[in-house]
């Protein structure tokens, strides 16, 4: 008999049916024993009685043991129904049963995920990730992605992957470093973004484009924030901000309406609020709108426009850019940067907020080698500097470039708010703890000496 889900037997009453899972618990009422068997759809009563060979097995059976179960479902009489189940009208009663794997006690119970230390949740990631909480995290975050890439290729988006063996991409944090095999002393560079690739798939003429991207940054890790990440990242060519903010908006609405329908997005369309306004007004580029903050249902976007060109880096001694240097500089100000104190100079870059969190960031582009060669030597790159790290980006430039711009929305923040979490880990099926450690893995970890010495490398300092 084919194995069917467990939320499918609410339509099999009087049918023979073969389910298959976990045990959940067992209660023992001597002549009659119930189990809940989970699997991924939900939870599902199955009755032991009558066969006492049965019994004696079933009476064997504990918590995460892996059982298949024969039997025939049956309507629950009216006083015995549970409202609070899917499955909750309905029952198994068994007449055959597999035992596939026994299981140890697990160090903590399935099903209380917020109740568990996060350190042992991540040491047994396999088992937290059987939480229906987790389970549904997972499957929701499975239908989004699913939804942006049939909603993107229907509107003639092109999805096309970038390497991850790279060289540096400037995104504002430290970059995780790959030691080359081949060549001796040198380093590949993992993407913080692609952002150098998608503009080049533009030079390239594919018009417009998108990728689920994976990212790696190597900054303090916190609740909205993880050395690896995920990307929805958008390029598209002949296009204003208003071009790429109302598509952006567009594929949003579509998904939550289609995904969380139980979301209601405050105001459409999001409002647009320029950066010195936000600044002014709430204190931060990333306010929080909601109108009621115990309203979980609530999703307040709005666009932050007019973003500053440059910023001070206190650390650095030194003008930064404030989104990354491909951006391009309003036209008004072109031309200006001598003369206009730098740090009012705006660019045309716009960040997408949620309920307090930045959830996607993007910019029109510059797509001329003389502006865009302006920008690093204000940033202070000598002109060695400039070509050894951007020369192939200048190049390509020459080559007809069209105009461009995109964006980039940080899908693990976006998932964490929709599925009302507090930590992006929450949506992340392996992610990494506060200090950037696997502990079910145990990684990082050291190398054996014979792979230090293939990849030459040694160590300055002895480990601590
Ligand atoms: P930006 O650096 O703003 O832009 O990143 C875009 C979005 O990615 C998310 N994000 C993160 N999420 C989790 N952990 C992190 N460490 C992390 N860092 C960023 C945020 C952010 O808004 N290439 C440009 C985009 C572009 O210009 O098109 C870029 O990466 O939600």
């Amino acid at each position: 008999m084919k194995r069917i889900f467990i939320n499918e037997t609410i339509s099999k009453v009087g049918e023979k049916v073969k389910v298959a899972g976990w045990v959940q618990v067992r209660r023992d009422h001597g002549k009659i024993i119930f189990i809940d068997l989970r699997d991924r759809s939900g939870l599902l009563q199955v009755v032991f009685a009558g066969n006492a060979g049965l019994l004696k097995e079933a009476d064997k059976l504990r918590a995460e043991w892996v059982i298949s179960i024969e039997g025939l479902i049956k309507e629950r009489p009216e006083k015995l129904k549970n409202p609070k189940l899917e499955t909750g009208g309905v029952e198994l009663e068994a007449e055959v049963l597999e035992i596939l794997n026994e299981a140890e006690t697990p160090p903590f119970e399935i099903g209380d995920k917020e109740k568990v230390n996060e350190e042992l949740r991540m040491e047994y990631r396999y088992l937290d990730l059987r939480d229906p909480k987790m389970q549904e995290n997972m499957a929701k975050r499975s239908d989004a992605l699913g939804f942006v890439g049939d909603y993107l290729r229907s509107e003639k988006f092109i999805e096309i992957e970038t390497p991850d063996l790279t060289k540096g991409t400037p995104e504002g944090a430290r970059e995780f470093v790959v030691p080359s095999r081949k060549h001796p002393g040198d380093f590949f560079v993992l993407p913080q973004s692609p952002q150098q690739f998608k503009q080049l798939l533009m030079v390239a003429g594919f018009e417009k484009y998108f990728q689920i991207a994976r990212c790696f940054r190597d900054e303090d890790s916190r609740g909205d924030r993880q050395p690896e990440f995920t990307q929805l990242d958008i390029e598209m060519s002949f296009a204003d901000e208003n071009d790429i903010t109302d598509a952006t908006e567009e594929m949003i609405i579509g998904l939550i309406r289609k995904i969380f329908p139980e979301r209601e997005i405050s105001e459409i369309p999001f409002p647009k609020i320029s950066y010195v306004e936000a600044m002014k007004k709430y204190r931060t580029d990333k306010p929080d709108l909601r109108k009621n903050k115990n309203n979980p249902n609530e999703l307040a976007f709005a666009w932050i426009v007019d973003m500053p060109l440059f910023e001070y880096s206190e650390t650095e001694k030194k003008w930064v850019s404030a989104h990354h240097p491909f951006t391009a500089p309003i036209d008004e100000q072109y031309g200006k940067w001598d003369t206009e104190n730098l740090g009012k100079l705006k660019a045309r870059a716009y960040d997408l907020v949620l309920n307090g969190y930045e959830i996607g960031g993007g910019s029109v582009r510059i797509h001329k080698r003389d502006l865009q060669n302006k920008i690093f030597e204000i940033l202070g790159l000598s002109r060695a500097a400039i070509e050894s790290r951007f020369g192939h980006m200048l190049k390509a430039f020459e080559y007809g470039a069209p105009p461009h711009g995109g964006i980039a929305l940080g899908i693990d923040r976006l998932l964490m708010i929709l599925t009302n979490e507090n930590s992006i880990r929450e949506v992340i099926a392996f992610p990494k703890t506060g200090d950037d450690r696997d502990l079910m893995l145990g990684a990082p970890s050291e190398i054996s000496d014979e792979q230090m010495k293939e990849l030459h490398i040694s160590l300055q300092e002895d480990k601590k």
